[in-house]
């Protein structure tokens, strides 16, 4: 490093030598100070600054995509793995994550009765792109048709620009998938999935329902759309672990 101290020039040497870097120090107004250490402590400043704006960056990133507060810290790691099922759901995911990181556009599919850690999986899934500087969003369907709603009263959004702005992630869950009231709310929810297709970005869909009832609900047209290329699906077929179930 050769940058110079600013207290090199004007400064008086002392007699004093700084015992870490054996040069002489200079006299600083009352104090004596090491150039050399003047300018570490700039450039060690520097750097919290710099660390500090990361972070704030890493926060936003992480907000941005609005996972539950109650999977905050669900990773792959905590998953636990009793059984085959849990097993086979765990290694989907964690591929599927490693896939879409690798540049694919493919979908998945998650299946399952209640408290079998879909949603568990799939903040996983999200922390790992978010972990590695790509935009996933977490949203339910119920929400997810409620925003697009939303627009329809609001002068600086519509429909459509909400439904675009559903198709920038890289990745995006929808869960709780079927759980919303009306047709109209699911004819919204299927937009947002036809224009992810054209826009080749890769969704998780989570649902209750069976892969038989969600085919349907989805209607043909949807459903081939989202096998394009590679569809993984994922049943989770086993005890609600809420309940302490194992089987
Ligand atoms: N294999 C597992 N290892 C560790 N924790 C788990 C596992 N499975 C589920 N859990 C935990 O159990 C709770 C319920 O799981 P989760 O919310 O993911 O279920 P779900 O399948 O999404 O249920 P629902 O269909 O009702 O939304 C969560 O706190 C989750 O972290
Ligand atoms: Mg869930
Ligand atoms: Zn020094």
């Amino acid at each position: 490093m050769n940058a110079m101290s600013p207290f090199s020039f004007e400064l008086k040497k002392v007699q004093e030598i700084c015992t870490k870097h054996k040069v002489a120090m200079v006299q600083a107004g009352p104090y004596h100070k090491c150039p050399k250490c003047a300018v570490e402590f700039l450039e060690e400043e520097k750097r919290n600054a710099q660390a500090e704006v990361d972070r704030m960056v890493r926060v936003k990133h992480f907000a941005g995509a609005q996972l539950p507060e109650r999977h905050a810290e669900s990773g792959f790691k905590n998953y636990n793995v009793k059984h085959e099922g849990q097993r086979n759901a765990l290694k989907h995911t964690v591929s599927y994550a490693q896939n879409i990181l690798a540049g694919h556009k493919n979908n998945l599919v998650m299946v399952g009765p209640t408290g079998t850690g879909k949603t568990h999986l799939s903040c996983a899934t999200a922390q790992t792109l978010l972990k590695n500087g790509k935009y996933a969003r977490y949203i339910t369907s119920e929400e997810l048709a409620q925003r697009i709603m939303n627009a329809w009263d609001q002068p600086d959004a519509t429909e459509k620009s909400v439904i675009y702005d559903f198709t920038q992630y890289d990745l995006l869950i929808l869960d709780e998938y079927g759980l919303h009231d009306r047709d109209k709310r699911r004819e919204l929810v299927h937009k947002v999935l036809y224009a992810r297709y054209d826009r080749m970005k890769p969704t998780m869909l989570i649902s209750n329902m069976t892969i038989e009832e969600l085919k349907t609900d989805l209607g043909d047209r949807l459903w081939s759309r989202l096998q394009h290329g590679y569809l993984t699906v994922v049943e989770c077929n086993w005890m609600d672990q809420r309940v302490g179930g194992v089987a």
